[in-house]
């Protein structure tokens, strides 16, 4: 059970993940991380899409659940951890077990490269369907239960799009909290 200490590392913010000065945020991407809409598009833009998707050609594409890292060129963070969410089916297809190892994935490649300040968005619950108090229950969840082991990552930082999921994660996040 993730103690006090380990929720006070986590945070969760309204905003433009583009623009957040941490060591790295993670990018919800496609398996050929070939850049897309969403945050992916996004990324890509703030990035420099030219200079982003030679690098992401040279990854050999990403795995659903697994995770890659790329400089972050003009972004203010220094790094993009590619991640590959779950398209939502119905629950019943590794959905979860698949979400929650973006998480873990993304924070294990962060800690392979020192990495102390990481920011997500929330993985899956655009275009890939996941039903959104689901995803982020699972999304803190997997990142307190890593932060308990991993005391390198200093802060994680959960960026929401517009009020209304800021909104309902402030909720999930008290409710996990008390779980
Ligand atoms: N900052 C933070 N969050 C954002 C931003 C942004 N600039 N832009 C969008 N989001 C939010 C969305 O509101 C949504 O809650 O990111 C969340 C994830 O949505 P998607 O970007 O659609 O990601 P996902 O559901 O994982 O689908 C991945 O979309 O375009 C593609 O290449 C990508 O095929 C992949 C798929």
């Amino acid at each position: 059970m993730p103690t006090l200490r380990v929720w006070a590392r986590i945070e969760v913010l309204e905003g433009d993940i583009t623009r957040l000065p941490v060591d790295a945020i993670v990018n919800a991407a496609n398996s050929r991380l070939a850049g897309g809409g969403g945050v992916d598009g996004a990324i890509h833009r703030a990035a420099g899409a030219a200079e982003l998707q030679a690098a992401c050609r040279k990854l050999g594409g990403c795995d659903t659940g697994d995770a890659k890292i790329t400089p972050g060129f003009n972004l203010h963070a220094r790094h993009i951890i590619h991640t590959v969410g779950p398209v939502y089916r119905d629950g019943q297809h590794g959905e979860p077990e698949l979400l929650a190892s973006c998480y873990r994935r993304s924070l294990e490649v962060a800690v392979e490269n020192r990495l102390k300040t990481v920011a997500f968005p929330a993985i899956s619950t655009g275009v890939y369907g996941y039903p959104f108090e689901q995803a982020t229950k699972i999304a803190l969840r997997a990142a307190a239960d890593f932060l308990d082991q991993y005391e390198t990552i200093e802060h994680v930082t959960f960026v929401f799009f517009g009020e209304q999921d800021y909104v309902a994660a402030t909720k999930v996040l008290e409710a996990v909290r008390g779980d």
